[in-house]
């Protein structure tokens, strides 16, 4: 019988053929109208106080919460069920090291010429820097790597599909579960971000895609006082 992360026991689902093809019960938790308004509503006022943060601590974080993490990830959707993901977590402080003199060098060439004028005007609010002092402080990175295509074990190719939108989703998920479990994350991108696949020895079938420290805050911490786009001018409803 299978087992979760924590080693419980797992209930085997239902199955069944159907058209000649395998398919399983979908064990639906059914909500009421009131429950869903309720929830919904704790659900957003949560989700909405979730902030990209800079400035993190160096406090330990079990090293299951990360595990959970992404597991919670690797449930995300994804293009004909290619799953084109992997999630690497780095918490040796050499390695973290490496990243960080790797990730400043690109970002220092970022901030002085290989950013237009606008892109470093639109960044001016949020007071970011060259400098990535975070990517040793926070206790793990994880560095999200998507996969255009797969190798199986005779080294024959096979594409995989909306990988930019799977990955990302897989992405959200991630950083909403991280916001959830009460951490704080930044979504970061020192681009061209090549050299993780080199400082992690990742197969040629992988590229960065997002590097995302995991920590608590630091006990005063500050982000930029931004607005997000109010929801009218967001959502269109057709009635
Ligand atoms: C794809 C993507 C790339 C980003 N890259 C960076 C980055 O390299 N450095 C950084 O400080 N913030 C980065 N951010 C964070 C954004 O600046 C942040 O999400 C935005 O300002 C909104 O703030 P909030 O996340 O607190 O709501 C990135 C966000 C996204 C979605």
């Amino acid at each position: 019988m299978p087992t979760n992360i924590s080693g419980r026991r797992q209930k085997m689902p239902d199955k069944k053929q159907i058209d000649g093809l395998p398919f399983v019960r979908y064990e639906h938790v059914s909500k009421d109208d009131a429950t869903m308004l309720k929830e919904g509503k704790q659900l957003e006022q949560e989700l909405q106080a979730r902030r990209s943060v800079r400035e993190f601590s160096s406090e330990p974080i079990p090293k299951e919460v990360i595990e959970y993490l992404v597991s919670i990830a690797r449930s995300s959707p994804s293009g004909a069920h290619k799953q084109p993901w992997t999630f690497c977590v780095v918490s040796n402080p050499e390695l973290k090291k490496k990243i960080r003199e790797a990730a400043e060098q690109e970002e220092y060439q970022n901030y002085h010429g290989r950013m237009n004028k606008d892109w470093i005007q639109d960044l001016k609010p949020f007071g970011t820097v060259w400098q990535k002092p975070f990517l040793e402080i926070a206790p793990y990175l994880i560095i999200v790597f998507k996969k255009p295509f797969d190798i199986d074990a005779e080294g024959k190719k096979s594409q995989n599909y909306y990988v930019n939108e799977s990955v990302g989703i897989a992405c959200g998920f991630l950083l909403s579960a991280i916001h959830q479990l009460g951490l704080v994350s930044l979504t970061h991108t020192p681009s061209p971000m090549n050299f993780l696949g080199g400082l992690l020895e990742r197969p040629e079938n992988e590229r960065a895609f997002l590097l995302i420290p995991v920590a608590r805050p630091i006990d005063d911490c500050w982000v930029p006082d931004i607005e997000r786009k109010p929801f009218d001018e967001v959502a269109v409803f057709y009635e």
